[in-house]
């Protein structure tokens, strides 16, 4: 056991020197994947090597790979970084290595998510009741929030889709906005419910209650509405009062997906964007974001557990399960997969060393160093603020789709920051996500010194674009 202590601890040493190099090294790295592969492409071997060799080796190679994801400095995508706690409670869960499918599994990572459970229910002013499925993400969400969705309005329909399938069942028809994230669509594909009828969005991005209207009284169908709070580009929040009366008044099921933003409800300052959101009858949101929990780890949530775990829970002969769920939580219940990581002991403890007091700031924060960033644009030469910045995404372009590229390139290129583009409106776009636990007011005037410089260059040395 003493090899493994040392490895351990050389392993938290290698870690440690990966976090302590997050102020210095380029955010996306240089290397080629030419030279990442020279590094990584060994033989493998016939013979058992030395973990440690093993390991020192395998950072060394991978180093030159790294995004510096967990950095202040990352503004891409959506992407939160390791808090801490959350981090050394990952370490343990791979140390402890239970199977969190099953109680028997691991009592404690059981009672874990059950505590999480209500602990996150307050602090996203769900329904105190909800049950909560630990996924790998959003796109899982979904899907569990969809098929209780599915089951649960076809069974209102008289159809057992658990028993007989979608063949012959009533049509179900899903209404999304028009800018409802892609892991939509793909949760529904799986779940066999083909493609959604459209909604019209707003110039944000957000859905128009008048065209839900207008689509739910066009047919008299088992009906499932998904909303959306936080739109991946803009953070737009689509108008949750509105649509809960549709969704509500058309006997549809409302799912909300709030992959970052339902975080805001954690905010005194922000709640008020989100009211209504508890009227909803599924909600989907990630740790891996705006909570800062390593990868991976989304979250759904149902404001009917009989619904949920029946489309969730299986059984079989040799399993251990738990009668009566009130009692102890057989997690396989509650989500897509079987065997899983106990991903609860990171929530758990990313909530624990926060505190409410410490989401609410991290969620502010965050909005604060956006609208630091999109009242900084002014500064940069040609730069153009396409969004309300309602949360903590700021979206931005140049002149011309080029100009927006070229500029976004060298940004890139420099390694001081990076963010990620996008498309908005037809036109090329820069998305900048302020989304990690170590951002501050710093980065975001780096992050625009970086702009001004590009854009200056760019201005310089391509006049014609
Ligand atoms: C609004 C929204 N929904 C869903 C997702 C997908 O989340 P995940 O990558 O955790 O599956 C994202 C990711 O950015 C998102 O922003």
């Amino acid at each position: 056991m003493s090899d493994t202590r040392d490895l351990l601890h050389r392993t938290a040493d290698l870690a440690a020197d990966f976090l302590d190099s997050l102020d210095d090294r380029p955010v996306f790295p240089r290397a080629t994947p030419d030279e990442l592969r020279a590094r990584i492409d060994v033989p493998l071997s016939d013979d058992p090597l030395d973990p440690a060799l093993v390991v020192e080796e395998l950072a060394a190679a991978s180093d030159p790979g790294l995004v510096a994801m967990p950095s202040g400095r990352y503004f891409g995508f959506v992407i939160g970084g390791g808090l801490p706690a959350a981090l050394a409670a990952d370490w343990l869960t791979s140390a402890w290595d239970q199977n969190a499918g099953l109680y028997v599994g691991g009592p404690s990572a059981s009672i874990v998510e059950d505590v999480a459970r209500g602990w996150l229910c307050e602090l996203l002013a769900l329904p105190a009741d909800a049950s909560i499925g630990f996924v790998t993400g959003t796109q899982m969400a979904h899907v569990t929030g969809l098929a209780a969705a599915r089951f649960e309005m076809l069974r209102r329909a008289g159809w057992d889709v658990g028993r007989d399938g979608l063949g012959g069942a009533p049509r179900l028809r899903v209404l999304v906005g028009a800018q409802r994230h892609v892991t939509v669509d793909r949760a529904l594909r799986l779940l066999g419910l083909g493609s959604p009828t459209i909604v019209a969005a707003d110039a944000q991005g957000a859905l128009v209650p008048e065209a839900l209207r207008d689509a739910l009284a066009a047919a008299d169908a088992p009906t499932i509405v998904c909303a959306q709070v936080g739109e991946v580009n803009t953070g737009a929040i689509d108008p949750l009062p509105e649509v809960a009366d549709a969704a509500s008044s058309a006997g549809a099921w409302l799912h909300v997906d709030g992959a970052f933003g339902l975080w805001a409800a954690a905010s005194p300052q922000l709640r008020e964007l989100l009211r209504g959101v508890e009227r909803a009858d599924s909600w989907t949101t990630d740790a891996h974001k705006w909570l800062n929990v390593p990868y991976d780890s989304g979250l759904v949530f149902c404001a009917h557990p009989e619904a949920h775990r029946a489309a969730m829970a299986i059984t079989a002969s040799y399993l251990i399960q738990e009668d009566g769920a009130q009692a102890v939580r057989d997690q396989m219940d509650w989500g897509p997969e079987f065997s899983r990581r106990a991903r609860g002991f990171a929530v758990y403890a990313a909530l624990r060393s926060l505190g409410r007091s410490g989401v609410a700031e991290l969620v502010e924060r965050c909005c604060a160093c956006a609208r630091q960033f999109a009242d900084g644009l002014a500064e940069v030469d040609g730069a153009e603020l396409l969004n309300d910045v309602v949360l903590n995404q700021v979206l931005f372009r140049f002149e011309t789709d080029e100009r927006t590229d070229a500029v976004l390139q060298r940004v890139q290129a420099d390694g001081a920051v990076w963010m990620s583009g996008t498309s908005w409106d037809g036109r090329r776009a820069i998305r900048v996500s302020v989304s990690n636990w170590q951002t501050g007011e710093d980065e975001v005037r780096l992050a625009l010194d970086t702009f001004a410089s590009a854009a200056a260059h760019e201005a310089a040395h391509a006049p014609a674009r």
